[in-house]
């Protein structure tokens, strides 16, 4: 089995173990997902193997347009196996129906696969570990519009980028990919001001969706403070 080019350039810079993906699908996006669930199930890369009830490698057809990304998953997602089923998910489903989606429409997952004990930030190496997981999910897809949902997908997906308070609701293409960055939900449930702005960002994504623009091969030139419709925004 050959190594993922993202745990191979991981291995170059980094100590902890990566996860060892297989390089082509087998039989299709579908097999590759599933390929990728087994290994997520059966990772011990870090310590959280010790401490987590089961891996939650993500959910949803290996058809979705949307990906949504969020930060880990909590005593919830670890009971259950399923990302986002917790009150923070229940608002994503929310949000989304108000949009016209469905939760079943997309895929979701996180950035790490196993939920940190107490629900602390998830640390530099254990991202590091789970990294090629997220980027072989990714590669499978092909989503059309990554949702990134809070500060630490942003920093996992687009390190360069401006804070999520500056970076949320804007499309930003990097690398081929298409992103929107907004809060996570479940910042919205501490701080109900902010419901109202994800509710916008959501409003982009779907007029994204519905008319939908040509990534552009190469990143867009800056980032500007949230567009006020689908404006094509970017970093770098
Ligand atoms: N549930 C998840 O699966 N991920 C989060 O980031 C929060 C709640």
């Amino acid at each position: 089995m050959g190594l993922h080019p993202a745990a191979m350039a991981l291995r170059l810079v980094s100590g902890p173990r990566v996860a060892e993906l297989p390089e082509e699908p087998t039989s299709g996006a579908q097999a590759h997902l599933e390929a990728i669930a087994s290994q997520v199930r059966a990772c011990v890369l870090c310590p959280l193997h010790q401490t987590r009830t089961q891996g939650v490698p993500g959910t949803g057809p290996a058809t979705a347009r949307v990906m949504a990304v969020g930060e880990a998953p909590g005593e919830h997602e670890d009971r259950e196996g399923r990302p986002f089923v917790g009150a923070a998910g229940r608002l994503l489903t929310q949000l989304l129906e108000e949009i016209g989606l469905s939760r079943e429409d997309i895929f979701i997952t996180n950035v790490l696969k196993s939920r940190p004990p107490g629900n602390r930030d998830p640390l530099p190496e254990e991202v590091l570990a789970c990294a090629p997981y997220l980027d072989a999910q990714i590669e499978a897809l092909q989503p059309e519009v990554i949702l990134v949902l809070g500060r630490h997908a942003l920093q996992r997906l687009l390190p360069e980028a401006p804070g999520i308070s500056r970076a949320h609701g804007t499309m930003i293409h990097r690398a081929g990919r298409t992103y929107m960055p907004c809060y996570h939900p479940a910042a919205a449930l501490y701080k109900g001001g902010l419901l109202g702005t994800l509710r916008q960002d959501f409003q982009r994504l779907q007029t994204h969706l519905q008319h939908p623009v040509a990534t552009p091969a190469a990143a867009s030139p800056a980032l500007a403070p949230p567009a006020p419709a689908d404006e094509q925004l970017g970093l770098f």
